[in-house]
């Protein structure tokens, strides 16, 4: 099974998680290809049977302009037929906006008609133990659903 994970990060949280999953899901026997947002093309989630997309969220939920144009790409996809899942960091501080962009690409792949099998984990900033058991049972989830 070929994974396509695609992070969004500045100051690093994110990229962490997308590197825990990365290994949980090599270790789980995927074929994973993990990339930086700046460098993807949302194509290459067509190639893949799992589609992850791992983000921050920046000022107050507007999406920096690289996360803007990997969406624009992203939801012009048909992802039927594909499974997904997504994850991210924030801050609580920015309350209604935790996390915003997170939620803004859950949207996004339901309606791309990709169907979600993890459901989606939110950390506060750095990654810690307790989130890495969050991402530890995401990716049970994850393998779970293709072993349906
Ligand atoms: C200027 C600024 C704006 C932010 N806006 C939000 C926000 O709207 N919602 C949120 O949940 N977190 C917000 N954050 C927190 C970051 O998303 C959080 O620190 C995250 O861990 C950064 O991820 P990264 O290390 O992958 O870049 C903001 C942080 C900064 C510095």
């Amino acid at each position: 099974m070929k994974a396509q994970i695609v992070f969004a990060s500045m100051t690093g949280n994110d990229e962490d998680m997308a590197e825990i999953l990365e290994e949980n899901l090599q270790d789980a026997g995927f074929d994973v290809k993990n990339i930086d947002v700046s460098f993807a093309d949302a194509t290459s989630y067509l190639d893949a049977d799992l589609c992850v997309m791992v983000t921050y969220t920046y000022g107050e939920g507007v999406m920096t302009d690289e996360l803007k144009d990997f969406y624009d790409q992203l939801i012009t996809l048909d992802l039927s037929g594909k499974k997904f899942a997504v994850m991210g960091s924030g801050d609580k501080t920015y309350k209604d906006h935790y996390c915003e962009n997170v939620d803004d690409f859950e949207k996004a792949f339901i309606k791309c008609g990709a169907v979600e099998v993890a459901k989606p984990v939110k950390i506060e900033n750095a990654v810690d133990d307790e989130d890495i058991d969050l991402i530890d049972q995401a990716t049970e989830e994850i393998v779970e659903a293709f072993n349906d």
